[in-house]
């Protein structure tokens, strides 16, 4: 039995860090684990512009705590009028490591978004050019599309236009939950890839809403069947360069959760990698944990691999029922469960 397992530092390729205290708060929890994080733009209001982007930055860095290296990659949240070259000078300065569309109303902080995608065609075609890689939210918003349907529909709808449209555009599909999204990832070119979430890893639609209703389970996309889920853990464990580690962590407060309206989101960040490991371990796939958590994201992002590593140990850990978050109470995921690894020192 492997009881150790030492990995290049791995980094998540899609996170919310939100901003002030929050941020403050939750940002330890990743720079404990990850070297880099694809940060998420959807503040309210959101990063629209470089010089919105470069000053969340310097709050983030401000937020890792003494001795820890961690770099924060910034993108542009597309709206209807983003400035091509704005964008454009960003990603030459480094200050933007990507775009993210989100169709508008999609989820939280989302009503900016985008309200039709071949409004941004200008900016893709810039994007394509520049080598911008485009992080997708795929989910379409339209009211007589059921909430399990709208991934599937976006793929459909968009996903194929886009790809056609711009071929040599690179594009993450975010936080798939879809047998469909993986089918057509690994139908598309090398510029095509997805990130995977550990919850979707974990837990299908069931965990939401068997047993009274559940809303630490409740993120978008919501979790699907459980054929989805398998399909989800077929393909983050296979060792196909197109899947990659992408939390999504997503705080929101406890009141905020357990409320009559409760936000979309799951904060994951504390055990990230622990929940991570637990499904390779399951599914026997200890051997392509490092490709799926530290090589593929660096590879598509046209980065550096990590220079440093981290060891994790078969250790059980516990998780607690509640965190606290600047003095309000916060729930982690697998909160009050025991997992098996940890990272060690
Ligand atoms: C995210 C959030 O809260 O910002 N929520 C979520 O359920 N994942 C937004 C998002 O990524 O869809
Ligand atoms: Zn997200």
């Amino acid at each position: 039995m492997t009881n150790t397992l030492t990995i290049r530092r791995p980094d998540d390729w899609h996170l919310h860090f939100r901003d002030g205290d929050i941020m403050r708060g939750v940002v330890p929890y990743t720079a404990r684990q990850f070297g880099r994080a694809i940060v998420m733009p959807n503040l309210s209001p959101p990063v629209t512009t470089t010089a919105l982007a470069r000053e969340y930055r310097d709050r983030i860095i401000a937020a890792v705590p003494d001795g820890v290296e961690f770099t924060p990659l910034m993108t542009c949240y597309l709206t209807d009028t983003t400035d091509p070259d704005d964008l454009a000078m960003g990603a030459s300065d480094g200050v933007f490591t990507a775009a993210k569309l989100y169709p508008a109303n999609a989820t939280t902080n989302s009503a900016h978004g985008v309200s039709d995608v071949e409004k941004i065609y200008p900016v893709l075609k810039r994007m394509e050019a520049d080598g911008i890689v485009l992080c997708v939210h795929g989910e379409v918003t339209d009211n007589d599309i059921d909430v399990f349907d709208r991934e599937a529909e976006f793929i459909d709808r968009h996903m194929r236009a886009i790809i056609a449209n711009f071929p040599n555009l690179k594009v993450v599909f975010e936080h798939i939950t879809t047998s469909d999204a993986v089918d057509f990832v690994n139908e598309c070119g090398s510029n095509v890839a997805a990130t995977i979430t550990p919850q979707h890893l974990h837990i299908n639609r069931n965990a939401m809403l068997v047993g009274g209703i559940q809303p630490h389970n409740y993120c978008l996309p919501v979790a699907k069947r459980e054929t989805h889920r398998l399909a989800l853990r077929a393909a983050a464990t296979s060792g196909s360069a197109k899947f990659f580690l992408g939390t999504d962590s997503a705080p929101h407060l406890r009141s905020v959760k357990e409320t009559s309206c409760g936000c979309a989101g799951i904060f994951n960040a504390p055990f990230a990698i622990e929940s991570y490991l637990a499904v390779f371990e399951e599914e026997g796939a200890l051997d392509k944990f490092e490709a799926f958590a530290s090589l593929n994201g660096p590879a598509f992002y046209g980065l550096a691999v990590s220079e440093e590593s981290i060891t994790l140990e078969r250790v059980a850990v516990h998780v607690p029922d509640m965190l606290d978050l600047t003095g309000e109470d916060i729930v982690p995921w697998h909160a009050g469960q025991t997992l098996n690894w940890r990272i060690a020192g």
